[in-house]
């Protein structure tokens, strides 16, 4: 049976002993992202499990290109996520899932302020095509409190996006290392309910979140772009922040 995207992630993360995903964010003055693209996933491919791409690629290179660097993530063993933060209807949000898994992502990130069942539908529809879904929760950047931290009723917004994300069963969630206090509120959430929803960081190092304090705090995987890809030596700046974070499956 064709494993899912969470047991993927989970292999070779333990494969690796590496929770690191790669975002493959070149500087918005760097040319020829293709040989960037193809450069940094040959200079962190022994070290991360994963990359993430961004608009920063996605809008610049064709479906072409794009394919070949999924393709050389993944003959080196790097899952491909597609971090387009999707938030639209049903059809949209199906064309996008179909184009991206052709061009051969593995999962997506998605915002659940589309609503549940509309997450759900895209959950059902990224497992159909043996993707996952990662679903925003609180992200990383000082405004972040504006949308994610907004009080509803009784709750906070991240309260419920994390309930959104349990019902529609997504693949995993993301929370900024920046939001510790989410974290580890979100973290205690899930070991109450007994939810096994790998909790995924960005903003670590170039927006001032600590890798070592956010897996302490519940980060199952840590996004990390600027600091490693726009680094002198990225499989150097990598190969440290590695070491910062002794590895446990999530
Ligand atoms: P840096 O350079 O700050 O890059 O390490 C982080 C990457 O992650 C993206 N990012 C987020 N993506 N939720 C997301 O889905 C977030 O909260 C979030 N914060 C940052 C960012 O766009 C960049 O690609």
């Amino acid at each position: 049976m064709t494993k899912s995207f969470l047991q993927q992630m989970a292999q070779r993360a333990g494969k690796r002993r590496s929770n690191i995903i790669v975002a493959l964010d070149p500087a918005s003055n760097k040319r020829n992202l293709k040989q960037f693209a193809a450069r940094t996933i040959d200079a962190v491919a022994n070290d991360a499990c994963a990359i993430k791409i961004n608009f920063h690629l996605l809008l610049p290179l064709s479906s072409k290109e794009i394919s070949e660097v999924t393709r050389k993530a993944h003959h080196h063993g790097l899952l491909c996520i597609a971090d387009i933060k999707l938030n639209d209807i049903n059809n949209t949000n199906e064309v996008a899932l179909e184009h991206l898994s052709k061009m051969g992502f593995d999962a997506v990130i998605a915002n659940p302020f589309m609503g549940t069942n509309t997450l759900a539908a895209l959950t059902k529809k990224a497992h159909s095509l043996g993707m996952g879904v990662i679903a925003l929760v609180y992200m990383s950047h000082p405004d972040a409190a504006d949308g994610y931290g907004l009080q509803v009723g009784s709750d906070r917004m991240y309260n419920i996006f994390f309930d959104r994300a349990i019902k529609a069963r997504a693949d995993g969630i993301v929370v900024g290392a920046t939001q510790i206090d989410v974290l580890k509120e979100i973290s205690t959430e899930k070991k109450k309910l007994k939810v096994s929803l790998p909790i995924y960081s960005p903003g670590i190092g170039a927006q001032q979140g600590d890798a070592r304090q956010a897996v302490e705090c519940g980060s199952n995987y840590l996004i990390i772009g600027r600091s490693i890809v726009q680094a002198k030596d990225p499989a150097v700046a990598l190969h440290q922040f590695r070491l910062l974070t002794s590895f446990s499956a999530p």
